[in-house]
This record gives structure tokens, C-alpha cells and sequence, in this order.
């Protein structure tokens, strides 16, 4: 089939590269020229395992190609998938108005060009997460334009990436949700994803819109649980780890996203709650759980500095290593990440901080400041008082532990993410810090 993609970010980029490795031909369409030529070199702006390969090799074949030309893309398409930037707004409601001046853009096209498109069909695909009603809204703008109501329908399709393996998690989802009003829309979408075998569920418009707000929400809910869990687990000293692991095999509670750490952050999470909790205010539902689930998680942050405080006492002067500067491993986004706020927290009470994340340097020295950014982790650790695992890096658990504490110059580990074993790491003569055990 041919498809177009509007937006080339995270979600536009995977979602085109896979479509075009199942055999489709593809044109990603972004407005920063900037980012389509880096794009038609293979360049790519964020980092992500296994993208950068699947896009040279598809490029290279001919099955995917960069431009900003909407029209051209648009009218050459079958599908057309918008996959922009919903960002939240001050008050968290999510910010519409690319994906509506995208709409606005393809109603005219179609309308321009609707002699020579014939009596063409084109499904129009909103994957970028938007308030419930939005479908509505982009249908409402086409038939505006004036194109005939036969010529197009409207479909969602929320996608469910992880960073950091959302090449895989494309190809191998647990289900897809496909959300239309008519069964030419859901037939087109479900051939589409016919060669990934997986489970498609086909819904209206408007639960598919809301099936990825709630199954966001409900993640968070989930990490926000298990951290409170994790700070009762401290007090009567249970080990939250082992909680998890047994709870998690209850089928009814799930082992997935148990892990306690320093709350949850990126890019979706954070913005969805509260998108979620600013939907429910507005039809004057007073979002309780939702609410308490965003307390949680800025409190996580706050709990690492009373910790390191409660340790190191007074941290003026006081020498801090925090490895892993990404919201998680695998990944070089930076937004929401807990170890910003860890970071700021421990300058205003003084400490010197040096950091040190395999990938995301570079967008870390934007996000923060007045921090020493080191090359590799030894050189973060040499001499330093303490140390913290901000998010669990590979590189990070399997670091030759001997030689961690011959540099540091007090062997105190904070272990935001859990990745080592308490005891062990007592025995070395390390003063261990988790979360929750
Ligand atoms: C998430 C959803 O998983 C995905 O379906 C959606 O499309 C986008 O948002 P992502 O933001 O890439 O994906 O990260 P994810 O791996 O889900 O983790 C989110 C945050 O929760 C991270 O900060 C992670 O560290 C934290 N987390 C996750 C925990 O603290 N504990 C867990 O057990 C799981």
C-alpha cells in the first residue's frame, strides 16, 4: 500500500520505517527541512536501537522516502497517518494545534486536487494522542473543505512504543486498536496490518481515542503503586522487590511495571496523566486516583534527595556521581527525566555533581547546568562521595564493582532503579541504598 506519515518524531519515524519493511511504499513528510535531509542520509535526530539501520536499508530500496511536500505525499497515499506532536499546555490539557493544522492542510489538498484523485478513498489516521473527540473534529474539518464524504474516512490507531525497543514493539504488538465509523476504513487498516499477525481490535472512533489515555494512566497508576508500596516496604523492612516479583505472577496483577525506581518520566506518561486528569475536570469529575498518581511520582524525586541528604548530611561541597541522565535506558530523551530534578535538588543544597549516560550527553547539557559531564563512569566516580543510579543502563550493572569502590572516595551507593544486589554489594564493604528494601 502507499502511505504517507505527517511527522517524522519518535512515533512518525518508527511507524514509517516499519511500514515500509512490511512491504509497503512509504513518504514521511515533516515541515523542518533540516530534519528531512538529515533523514534521507540515514541521519537520525534522536537515538533509537535499531532505527537507523531499517531506515538506511528501506531508503536504500526504495520503499521509504523524506520531503516536506505534504501535497505530493498526500495525494500519492492510501493511508495518510498523522503522527505530529501533541504537547501539553500550562494547564496539562494536550495542544491540538498541529494535528489540526495538519487536518486543515490535508482537507485542502484533497479538495484541490479532487479531479485527479478521481473517485480515489483515503483513509486519514490520527496515531498522535488526542483528547477523545478529535476524530470528530478532523472529520468535521474535512467536510468543511468540502470533500465528499465518500472520498475519505477518519480513523485512530493509538500506538502503544516503548523508547528504547519501539522497533520491536511495532512488530511484535499486543494488540492493535483500530478505531472508525465504517467498514471500509477498519478493512484498509486491518490489511495493513495483516502481516503482523498480531490481535486487532476494531472500536469506535472515540474509544480508541480513549484506550490510550487509560491504558497510559493506568501504567502510571502502577508505577505509582509499587513506589508507595516501596517506601511502606523501607519502614517495616520488607524487600519490594520480592513483594513485586510474587505479586506480579498473581495473572490479575501482571509482573510488568512493578519495578520501583525514582517515578516515571518521558514523554508520554507524565503529559497523559495529566491530558486524562484535565478531560475529567472539564466534565467536572473530580480525578482522584489520577491525581494521586502524579503526587507520587514527583514525591519519588523528592525522596532520593532526603535520602542522599539523611545519609551525607550536609551536601555543601560534597562530591556526587549520578549515572544514567535519560527518563530510562535505551534511549537519549531527556523529557522528564527524574535525574533533572535529582540533579537540581542536590546543586541547591550544595553538592558538586558529575554525570555520565552512555547516549544522551548532548541533550542532557541542555537540560542541565552547572554539572560536570564526564566521559565514561570511572571518571564520573574518582573521588566522589557517593554515587546514584538515576536509570538502569546495561553498562551500569555490569560495572567491575572492585574498581567502583577503589576510585569512589566513600563507597555509598544510591540505587534509584534496584539493579544490585544488597548484599552483595554490604559484603564489598559498599553502604547500599535501593528503593523500597
Ligand atoms: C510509554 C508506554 O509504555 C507506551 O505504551 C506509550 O506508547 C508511550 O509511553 P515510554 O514512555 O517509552 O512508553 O516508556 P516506558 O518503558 O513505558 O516507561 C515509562 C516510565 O516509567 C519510565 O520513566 C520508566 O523508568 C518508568 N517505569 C516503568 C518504572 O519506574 N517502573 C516500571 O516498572 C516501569
Amino acid at each position: 500500500m502507499r502511505i504517507c506519515v505527517v511527522g517524522t518524531g519518535y512515533v512518525g519515524l518508527v511507524t514509517g520505517a516499519c511500514l515500509a519493511s512490511l512491504g509497503n511504499t512509504v513518504i514521511c513528510v515533516d515541515k523542518d527541512r533540516r530534519i528531512v535531509n538529515s533523514l534521507n542520509k540515514a541521519v537520525i535526530h534522536f537515538y533509537e536501537p535499531g532505527l537507523k539501520d531499517l531506515v538506511e536499508e528501506k531508503v536504500a530500496a526504495k520503499r521509504l522516502r523524506f520531503t516536506s511536500e505534504i501535497d505530493d505525499a498526500v495525494l500519492r497515499s492510501d493511508i495518510i497517518i498523522v503522527t505530529v506532536g501533541t504537547p501539553p499546555k500550562k494547564n496539562g490539557e494536550a495542544d491540538m494545534s498541529a494535528v489540526i493544522s495538519v487536518s486543515k492542510n490535508i482537507a485542502r489538498i484533497i479538495k484541490k486536487y479532487s479531479k485527479s484523485i478521481g473517485d480515489g478513498y483515503k483513509v486519514i489516521v490520527n496515531k498522535s494522542t488526542v483528547p477523545v473527540g478529535m476524530g470528530d473534529i478532523v472529520e468535521g474539518i474535512i467536510l468543511e473543505e468540502g470533500v465528499d464524504r465518500n472520498r475519505f474516512s477518519v480513523a485512530s490507531n493509538p500506538e502503544f512504543l516503548k523508547e528504547g525497543s519501539a522497533v520491536y514493539d511495532f512488530m511484535n504488538p499486543d494488540r492493535i486498536v483500530i478505531g472508525a465509523s465504517d467498514n471500509r476504513a477498519f478493512n484498509k487498516l486491518a490489511e495493513l496490518y495483516r502481516p503482523l499477525n498480531a490481535h486487532i481490535i476494531f472500536t469506535s472512533i472515540r474509544s480508541a481515542e480513549f484506550i490510550k489515555y487509560a491504558s497510559n494512566a493506568f501504567l502510571a497508576t502502577k508505577v505509582s503503586f509499587i513506589n508507595e508500596i516501596a517506601k511502606i516496604c523501607e519502614k517495616v523492612g520488607s524487600d519490594v522487590t520480592e513483594v513485586a516479583q510474587a505479586m506480579g505472577l498473581d495473572k490479575r496483577i501482571g509482573k510488568e511495571y512493578l519495578k520501583a525506581g525514582l517515578g516515571y518520566g518521558g514523554s508520554c506518561l507524565p503529559k497523559d496523566v495529566s491530558a486524562l486528569i484535565h478531560l475529567a475536570r472539564k466534565f467536572k469529575i473530580d480525578p482522584k486516583v489520577l491525581e494521586a498518581v502524579q503526587t507520587v511520582n514527583m514525591d519519588q524525586r523528592m525522596y532520593m534527595i532526603n535520602k542522599v541528604k539523611s545519609v551525607l548530611k550536609d551536601l555543601r561541597g560534597k562530591k556526587i556521581a549520578v549515572l544514567g541522565l535519560s527518563f530510562k535506558p535505551e534511549t537519549d530523551d531527556m523529557r522528564e527525566a527524574p535525574s533533572i530534578y535529582i540533579i537540581n535538588g542536590l546543586k541547591k543544597l550544595g553538592a558538586r555533581v558529575l554525570a555520565y549516560d552512555p547516549v544522551s550527553e548532548l541533550k542532557a547539557k541542555q537540560k542541565i547546568k552547572g554539572v560536570a559531564f564526564c566521559r565514561n563512569i570511572y571518571e564520573s566516580i574518582t573521588d566522589v562521595d557517593a554515587l546514584i543510579i538515576a536509570s538502569e543502563w546495561n553498562e551500569f550493572r555490569d560495572l567491575d564493582l572492585k574498581k567502583v569502590k577503589s576510585k569512589m572516595k566513600r563507597p555509598i551507593i544510591f540505587d534509584g532503579r534496584n539493579i544490585y544486589d544488597p548484599n552483595k554489594l554490604r559484603e564489598m564493604g559498599f553502604e547500599y541504598f535501593g528503593v523500597g528494601r
